[in-house]
């Protein structure tokens, strides 16, 4: 281990989705028996990383414009004669790598989202030389990461598959995370058996395509993720469970079935990106809009209280107005507690890239409006739908006022109560009073009001 002496600052900043948040918590593992100790601000850093994301717009600008601002903690150093280490990581590095090195002289490393475990080598190699590292490697990065879970807390991930092979034609995934790998599930049990004895209570299993997890099962068999789900309920202390992000072709019987599980949070992200069936073909999804209409619906009797959000593309190449009014109809019929939308952009290498029909960015930005009016008004309902039932909420952070913590519901609404500060990490029912645009607020109705009251 490192000594106080040999105490260094790690500045990480992380764009994008979950798995990228994830990725960033275990670099900070990897580093840390080398004495690197993360820093909220990037002054005085010693090590800098970038954790990009290049599904949307205008990523390598974003990137480039933080490392032209983030220079002269380079520069002031150098004239003091330390090397602070600037590195890209995950999807921009991937797909643009050799771009960046080029384009930003300055920079020490650049490495994808597969290769961070070897973190350690790059660093050795970096101080001398510049790194580039953007490999598939055949096996795992997951065989090589330290298991402890430093950096998780009472509501914590746990990665089960990487990448993707549905290939989207909008999306970038499937080039910049690469095939789709499960782990074994013995591994996962064990990991989250590790994680609820260091105090979790909520695990979202992770993938960029987490219901296509087809991992080794104990017994030699291969199991979906139903099976894994279930296997993870037995552990004791675990209190609940969630995963992100899944495919509709995905959801299948055994996998709906274990949404019927009390510990699986009546919640489900499932991204639809169109409600018209000629743009789900276009965007090769492979599913229709009444496929998922049926999903939802069996999920629904799983499971009465379930609840969903979803993704959204609008203006995609080709989408005329009546395929858009297709996709405001599935939005009416489903119902959704919560989504995101965006605009159609072209991602370089990408199929849709070069597809004909693009759709005048005013026309786009005027969909957009209409979904996300309709999406918000579905959200607001929802939310104020919520007033006066007692929901139990994982108080796992503090809230934006004083003496306010923050949790989730099951439903997963952010939830703010006044609390005192030692129910932060417990599960408490609170009895909901206010339904806001995006969150709730209510009071403490356990027992443990007596502790807030302190
Ligand atoms: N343009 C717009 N949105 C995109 N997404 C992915 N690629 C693109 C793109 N090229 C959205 C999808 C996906 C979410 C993570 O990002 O809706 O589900
Ligand atoms: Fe991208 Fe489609 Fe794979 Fe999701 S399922 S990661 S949108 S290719």
């Amino acid at each position: 281990m490192a000594t106080n002496a040999e105490k260094k600052k790690l500045y990480i900043k992380t764009w994008g989705c979950q798995m990228n948040v994830y990725d960033s918590h275990r670099m900070a593992d990897i580093l840390r028996p080398l004495g690197y100790e993360v820093a909220e601000e990037p002054d005085n850093a010693d090590m800098v990383i970038l954790n990009t994301c290049h599904i949307r717009e205008k990523a390598t600008d974003k990137v480039f414009s933080d490392l032209g601002r983030l220079r002269p903690i380079k520069d002031k150093s150098a004239k003091d004669g330390k090397k602070v280490l600037f590195a890209v990581a995950g999807c921009v590095a991937q797909a643009e790598g050799d771009f960046i090195l080029e384009r930003a002289p300055y920079v020490d490393m650049v490495f994808g989202p597969q290769t961070y475990h070897a973190l350690p080598e790059m660093i050795i190699k970096a101080t001398g030389e510049r790194v580039v590292n953007t490999d598939f490697p055949v096996d795992s990065k997951f065989d090589k990461l330290p298991s402890e879970h430093d950096s998780q807390g009472v509501a914590a991930y746990l990665s089960i598959q990487e990448g993707c092979d549905k290939f989207c034609t909008f999306c970038v995934v499937p080039y910049t995370r690469g095939a789709e790998y499960s782990r074994t599930a013995q591994e996962i049990i064990e990991e989250a058996k590790a994680m609820v004895d260091n105090g979790t209570k909520e695990i979202t299993l992770l993938g960029q395509n987490v219901n296509a997890f087809h991992g080794d099962g104990p017994d030699g068999s291969t199991w979906g993720l139903g099976k894994l789900i279930e296997a993870i309920h037995e552990i004791d202390g675990l209190e609940r469970i969630r995963y992100s992000t899944s495919h509709p072709r995905d959801m299948d019987d055994e996998l709906i079935e274990a949404h019927a599980l009390p510990k699986v949070m009546p919640f489900l992200h499932l991204p639809v990106q169109s409600g018209s069936d000629k743009i789900l073909e276009a965007m090769n999804r492979k599913h229709t809009s009444d496929h998922y209409r049926e999903i939802i619906a069996k999920l629904r009797k799983a499971r009465k209280d379930i609840v969903f959000s979803s993704d959204f593309i609008v203006a995609f190449p080709g989408e005329t107005e009546a395929d858009f009014e297709d996709t405001m109809q599935l939005v009416r019929d489903i119902d959704f507690a919560s989504c995101y939308s965006f605009k159609y952009s072209a991602r370089p290498g990408t199929p849709a890239a070069n597809m004909q029909g693009l759709i005048h960015d005013k026309i786009a930005t005027e969909r957009l409006a209409r979904l996300q009016a309709l999406l918000n008004d579905q959200q607001k309902a929802f939310n104020e739908n919520c007033i006066g039932m007692t929901l139990p909420v994982l108080l796992d952070r503090k809230g934006k006022r004083d003496g306010q913590l923050q949790g989730r519901s099951p439903f997963n609404q952010s939830v703010y109560v006044q609390a005192n500060e030692r129910l932060k990490d417990q599960i408490v029912d609170v009895k909901i009073t206010h339904g806001f645009d995006k969150s709730l607020s209510g009071e403490i109705v356990t027992g443990e009001t007596v502790l807030a009251a302190e």
